[in-house]
Formats: structure tokens, C-alpha cells, sequence
């Protein structure tokens, strides 16, 4: 095989991306992985999650030690928040990671093409100039923000997520459009740092997506921390002055537009997928109506030997999902089978308390028809959540009324994120409330709430 070709080229080095080539580099393929920031990775670990937990960690550490502490009988004096060092924290937390991603690649000799890919032609990926050969390409080249029509996102005063992740100073006064993960979580911290933040949602509801009843109990939370919510309103414009930003707002329904001013605009209206610079037309590769490209079960593409996975295809725009199409992907390509249960896909709102959900809403089982039974357990008769002085929430198990198989999980609650893991491994083994109900749970831990909401699927939980 010559220099330039090779079994695997991957574009993009986000989660889908650089985990799928390092899984066919394990299984003994030749591998390159185009990236063209200047740090693998992708949004992810560089304008994404990773970052955006960093300032939800030091943020939540801030608001603690200012608002928490005394509760639990530890005096603070002379809080400060020192914004640069914060920043130069979270800039640390992205070069340690990305650092990773390049050790990993050198350990599976993956070869870096740094710079913007495209397809040419079936079997060909150029870049900078060079063009390569590949028996197999793969499409991981992620998502963009949505823009809203009419707003212009300058990154300064109108800003996306990454925008969001570098602000210089605390706003007095930060408007977000959409009351989505991003909004939710960005609001958070800015809100923790000393703004006021105000979150404009098009719904008549919060986390569209996300089960109604826990998502509601969230907005009560997240009100009572002080972020406040206009519901069922558009925003149809935002224009940048010189010192403020001016929304024109209309009520979702219809009616008298007002207006809105605020020192930072955040959109997070959503993530469109990005493909614009890979000549997909040239190659012949399909898009959907909704500009993602169309894949099959095997993450095969119309054109055969290019694939895709990641926020680039159908479904959640997660980095877990990403990741484990990757795996999948490539342990096909070496010959093996593969599945991913789309129902067993976690998703996490990192905010205070955090949301985590795993398979069926309520109002999805509703509308399939679907006879389920709810168990549900809060937090406040948790002991572990009362020593932690952290009992906002509650566990909700939805099981199939019938056999009693869990069909979904629904989590409001410190560490949500962590726990809701059982509840996914339980939903891959098939499990049912009875077999988590039956399951021993170390005490006191948070996760006992979780077998007494599965206790209470069948009426029979202890602490309530
Ligand atoms: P989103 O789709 O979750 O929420 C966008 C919200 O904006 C919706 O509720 C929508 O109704 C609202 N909206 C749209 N146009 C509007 C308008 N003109 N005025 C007012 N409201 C309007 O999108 P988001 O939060 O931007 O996230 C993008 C993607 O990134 C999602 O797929 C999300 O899952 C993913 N993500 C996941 C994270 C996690 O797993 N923790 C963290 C951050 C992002």
C-alpha cells in the first residue's frame, strides 16, 4: 500500500471521528483522519462539552461557596471570582484533552492530514492540495450552529455556544434564545457568575424532547436559582448597538411584538450538520431533506465505501452516540456485525441538578399506545441527598404495564448524569423495574433512589 492510500481515511476528529479510526486502527487497518482545526477533538473537546462542563464545574464551585457553604456550617469571607483564571482553567482542561487524542493517535499510528477534506470521487479524499486514496471513507464531520434568520452571530455581543465559552466579562444582563441543552447550560453558568439571564423558548415548554413532567420540574428548579423564562415567544430579531443588543420578541401564538435589551445574546436555537465543504455532489452522496446525510443501518451512504456517522446523520446530536457509531462502524468494516439500540442512548443536561433521561418519554409511550406503569422516588427521602444537602429531584421509572420491562428513565437530581448509567445497562439487558427493584444498592448512596422508584413501579417503595 502506497504512502497515500490507505484501508480507512475518516474526515473529522471529533468523537465519531477520531474514536472510529483509533477502533479500526485496533483491528489492524491503515488509518488517516482529516481534521482541520488546529487541535483533534472537534466541538466536543474544543468549543463543546468539554469546556462548557469545565465552566460548569468552576461556576458551580463559585455559587457554593458563595450561596451553599453556610448552610452546611462553613463560613466563607473574601469570595472573589478571578474570570481570567477561570478561563485559563477550562483553556487547560481543552489542551489536556486534545494532547490525549494526539497521543492516542501516534499509539495507533494513525496519520494526522491536517486540513479541510472533500471528496473528489468515490475511494478519494483530497486535502491541502494532495489527494488519497481510500478503500473506505467515513463522513464525522459534526454539526454547526443554527443561525436564526435576521440575527447576525458576531461571537462579541451576539454569540453562539463557542462565543458563549469566552466571554471577557460577567454580562449584567445575557438574553438566550432557546431553552435547549445549550441554553440551559450556558444560562447556568453565567447566571452563577452574576448575571441576570433570561431565556426566551419558542415552546410553551422547556427541554423539547426531554420527558414533560421532568422537564417542568426542571424549569421550577432552574427558576427558583434565579434564571427567569419567557415562554411560547419568537424571537424574530436581535441587532447589536454599541453598547447593547435589541430583541424584538413575538408571542409564539401570534400578536403585538415587544422588545427586549440585553448586553449578551446567546442563540442556541439548535445544530444543523456540517457537510457544505466535502463536495458531496461531486461524489454522488444523498442528503435528506434536512441536509444530514442519508445512511442506511450499516452507516453506508448511496455511494458505496463512504459512510457517516455522528451529528452529520439522523438522530440524537450526542457525543456518545457519535462515539459508539464510530465503534460500530468500525468493527463492521473489519468484517464483524454491529448494533447500536437507539432506545439505550443516555442523554444529560449538566446543570444543577442535573437532568439525565434514557429511553421512552410519557407522552411518547402515549401516543405509540404503549400501557406502561410509572414508579417514582424523590430525592428529598434519599438520606445520601439530604447529607449532601442536594434533594431537589426525583427518579421516574416507566415499565411496560404487562411484562414490567423498563422502557424509560427519567432523572432530576445531583449526578443524574452518573446514575442514569444503571438504568441504561439495565434497559440493554432488557431488564425489567422488578430486576433493579431486586438489585442490591450500596447505602446511603444517591442510587438508592433509583431501586425505590422501581419499587415503586409495583407500589411497594420503603421510604415513601
Ligand atoms: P435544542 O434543539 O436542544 O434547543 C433549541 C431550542 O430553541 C428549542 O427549544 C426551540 O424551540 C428553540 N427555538 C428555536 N427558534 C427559536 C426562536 N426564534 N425563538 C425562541 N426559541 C427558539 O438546541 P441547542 O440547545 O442549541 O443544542 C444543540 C444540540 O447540541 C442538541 O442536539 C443537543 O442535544 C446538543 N448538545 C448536547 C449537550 C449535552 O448532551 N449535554 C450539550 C450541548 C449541546
Amino acid at each position: 500500500m502506497s504512502d497515500k492510500s490507505y484501508d480507512v481515511i475518516v474526515i473529522g476528529a471529533g468523537p465519531g471521528g477520531y474514536v472510529c479510526a483509533i477502533r479500526a486502527a485496533q483491528l489492524g487497518m491503515k488509518v488517516a483522519c482529516v481534521e482541520k482545526r488546529t487541535a483533534l477533538g472537534g466541538t466536543c473537546l474544543n468549543v463543546g462539552c468539554i469546556p462548557s462542563k469545565a465552566l460548569l464545574a468552576a461556576s458551580e464551585k463559585y455559587e457554593s461557596a458563595g450561596h451553599h457553604f453556610e448552610d452546611m456550617g462553613v463560613k466563607v469571607s473574601g469570595l472573589k471570582l478571578d474570570l481570567p483564571k477561570m478561563m485559563s482553567f477550562k483553556g487547560k482542561v481543552i489542551a489536556d484533552n486534545t494532547k490525549g487524542i494526539e497521543f492516542l493517535f501516534k499509539k495507533n499510528k494513525i496519520d494526522w492530514l491536517k486540513g479541510e477534506g472533500s471528496i473528489p470521487a468515490p475511494g478519494k479524499v483530497a486535502v491541502n492540495g494532495e489527494t488519497y486514496d481510500a478503500r473506505h471513507i467515513v463522513i464525522a464531520t459534526g454539526s454547526d450552529v443554527t443561525p436564526l434568520p435576521g440575527i447576525t452571530i458576531d461571537e462579541k455581543q451576539i454569540v453562539s455556544s463557542t462565543g458563549a465559552l469566552e466571554l471577557e466579562k460577567v454580562p449584567d444582563h445575557m438574553v438566550v434564545i432557546g431553552a435547549g441543552v445549550i441554553g440551559l447550560e450556558l444560562g447556568t453558568v453565567w447566571r452563577r457568575l452574576g448575571a441576570k439571564v433570561t431565556v426566551i423558548e419558542y415552546l410553551d415548554r422547556i427541554l423539547p424532547g426531554m420527558d414533560l413532567e421532568t422537564a417542568k420540574a426542571t424549569q421550577k428548579v432552574l427558576e427558583k436559582q434565579g434564571i427567569d423564562f419567557k415562554l411560547g415567544s419568537k424571537v424574530t430579531s436581535a441587532e447589536a448597538g454599541k453598547k447593547k443588543v435589541t430583541l424584538s420578541i413575538e408571542p409564539a401564538a401570534g400578536g403585538k411584538a415587544e422588545s427586549m435589551e440585553g448586553d449578551i445574546v446567546l442563540v442556541a436555537v439548535g445544530r444543523k450538520p456540517h457537510t457544505a465543504s466535502l463536495g458531496l455532489d461531486k461524489a454522488g452522496v444523498k442528503l435528506d431533506n434536512r441536509g444530514r446525510v442519508e445512511t442506511n443501518d450499516h452507516f453506508e451512504t448511496s455511494i458505496k465505501g463512504i459512510y457517516a456517522i455522528g451529528d452529520a446523520i439522523k438522530g440524537a446530536m450526542l457525543a456518545h452516540k457519535a462515539e459508539d457509531e464510530g465503534v460500530v462502524l468500525a468493527e463492521m468494516l473489519a468484517g464483524q456485525s454491529g448494533h447500536i439500540d437507539y432506545d439505550c442512548i443516555p442523554g444529560v443536561v449538566y446543570t444543577h441538578p442535573e437532568v439525565a433521561a434514557v429511553g421512552k418519554t410519557e407522552e411518547q409511550l402515549k401516543e405509540a399506545g404503549i400501557a406502561y406503569k410509572v414508579g417514582k422516588f424523590p430525592f428529598m427521602a434519599n438520606g445520601r441527598a439530604r447529607s449532601m444537602n442536594a434533594t431537589d429531584g426525583f427518579v421516574k421509572i416507566l415499565a411496560d404495564a404487562k411484562t414490567d420491562r423498563v422502557l424509560g428513565v427519567h432523572i432530576l437530581g445531583a449526578e443524574a448524569g452518573t446514575m442514569i448509567a444503571e438504568c441504561v445497562l439495565a434497559m440493554e439487558f432488557g431488564a425489567s423495574a422488578e430486576d433493579i427493584a431486586r438489585t442490591c444498592h450500596a447505602h446511603p448512596t444517591l442510587n438508592e433512589a433509583v431501586k425505590e422508584a422501581a419499587l415503586a413501579v409495583d407500589g411497594r417503595p420503603i421510604h415513601i
